[in-house]
């Protein structure tokens, strides 16, 4: 199955069918037009013949001329892989500025609506059991590479979504943290155990779990163990919401029912990228390791690029401080390749600093995807098409990348976390994923 949020050849298809059928109308008017004048006597033919003609020359000189425009805009390369553009979408920089903004979400009103009932009615029951002291409840820090773990576990209880009463309640939230278990030690294999364990014990104790065998249920983790965690609870896996920062769904993630967590490294040691277009002088940047296939392919295409800034060390502490962020603050692009997970911190640090995220992770379910139009605040190709990088980076008109850059700093306050949550922030975009997800028939 080839069905990456990567621009898939599909895409390219539907834009060539929205072309033709943007075509197609004209082409029928002028067919009816000829037969139109068809029934005309012959000196009339004549008369009208040449006309038809001059409008038929410029309807195509026209269809040349925009069909050339449009061509330039979608870059220079293979336009299949270029992902602003939409389906049937009109060209993005003849909008007013205020509706360009808005485009960063599929819908800004029912996102608005939706979000502000959420924050009303939604009603969250957290289990009691489990000893704080170990796996449960508390999150071990808010920093390091799982601090979204951290900071959903401990937002959740200072936020006006927690009840105690059961009947009220719209989801339940299961409190295990892998990041604890893994700080004590416990490998990936007993993990699930653990779930197992503390998810049965549930199941007997309160009659909740049975009434929908789990769907109204959810349980959420930072760790790369992922949703391997819950593989011994079948119903866990088939039922219930997943909240994982490492989305794959060439695995047992579940699209739809399941919900991307992003990854993100806080605090930020650098403030945020400002408007600041000048001072991004390079075209793409990437340092990190070489542990992934897409990233060797990387970094052996582009390492010695004069124009992309792209290496597989990791830039050193040594050199300076904040060697490494401030690099993004010069760069237009940064390029953020799946490692070892679809995942990468680096899309929330990009976002961070400024620079446009370029997502190259086959089968990463993006996080809010469903909210978010990543198109108007990052490209995302496919992993194979580290070839045509640079390209496809020149490729962006200055417009367009005006575009994607205030895109970049709009959608910013969904991706930091803060303690107590704020309006608009991670937390509350995962509640509202969440919320989004709360129907079920309960038995
Ligand atoms: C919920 O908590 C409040 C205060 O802690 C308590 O008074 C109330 O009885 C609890 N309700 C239930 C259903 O447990
Ligand atoms: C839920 O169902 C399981 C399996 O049928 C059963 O063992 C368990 O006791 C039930 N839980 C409750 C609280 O009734
Ligand atoms: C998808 O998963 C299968 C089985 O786990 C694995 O063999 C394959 O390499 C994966 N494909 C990608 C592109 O990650």
């Amino acid at each position: 199955m080839e069905a990456s949020i990567a621009e898939t050849p599909e895409e390219g298809r539907t834009r060539d069918e929205a072309e033709r059928s943007r075509t197609l109308p004209s082409m029928a008017l002028i067919g009816r037009s000829f037969q139109f004048s068809s029934s005309f006597n012959d000196r009339h033919l004549h008369k009208h013949c040449r006309w038809l003609w001059l409008s038929v020359a410029l309807v195509v000189l026209g269809f040349y001329y925009f069909g050339v425009k449009s061509y330039q805009v979608l870059s220079g390369v293979n336009t299949d892989n270029f992902p602003i553009k939409q389906r049937g979408e009109e060209h993005v920089p003849r909008r007013k500025a205020s509706r360009v903004l808005e485009q960063v979400y599929h819908s800004a009103d029912v996102f608005r609506r939706d979000f502000k009932e959420m924050e009303e009615k939604f009603k969250v029951y957290v289990y009691p059991d489990g000893d704080p002291e170990t796996y449960y409840q508390t999150p071990r820090k808010l920093t390091g590479k799982y601090s979204s773990e951290g900071y959903f576990f401990q937002n959740l209880r200072e936020s006006r979504f927690v009840t105690n009463d059961s009947a009220a309640a719209d989801l339940f939230f299961l409190p295990i943290s892998c990041h604890k278990m893994r700080g004590k030690g416990i490998s990936y294999e007993n993990m699930a155990d653990i779930v197992m364990a503390y998810v049965e014990s549930l199941i007997i104790k309160y009659p909740y779990w049975n009434r929908t065998l789990g769907a109204d249920h959810f349980f959420v983790t930072c760790h790369d163990v992922g949703v391997r965690a819950t593989a011994k609870v079948a119903n866990l896996v088939k039922n219930s919401i997943r909240v994982v920062c490492s989305p794959s769904y060439n695995g047992s993630f579940i699209p739809h029912k399941d919900v991307a967590l992003p990854q993100v490294l806080q605090p930020f040691p650098l403030p945020a990228g400002g408007d600041d277009i000048s001072q991004r002088t390079v075209l793409g940047f990437w340092a990190g390791h070489r542990n992934s296939k897409v990233r060797v392919n990387l970094a052996d295409a582009w390492q010695h690029d004069p124009v992309l800034f792209i290496t597989n060390n990791r830039i050193s502490r040594a050199i300076g401080e904040y060697v490494y962020q401030k690099q993004f603050y010069r760069s237009k692009f940064c390029v953020c390749p799946a490692g070892s997970q679809v995942n990468s911190a680096r899309i929330a640090e990009s976002i961070h600093y400024g620079c446009v995220p370029v997502v190259m992770a086959d089968f990463y379910d993006l996080p809010f995807n469903d909210v978010l139009n990543w198109r108007k605040f990052s490209l995302v190709l496919r992993e194979r098409d580290y070839g045509i990088l640079k390209k496809v980076l020149q490729g962006v008109t200055r417009k367009e990348y005006r575009i994607l850059h205030a895109g970049v700093r709009q959608v910013r306050r969904h991706f930091e976390w803060h303690s107590p949550p704020v309006k608009y922030d991670a937390f509350h975009m995962v509640m509202y994923e969440l919320w989004l997800r709360r129907f079920t028939i309960r038995y």
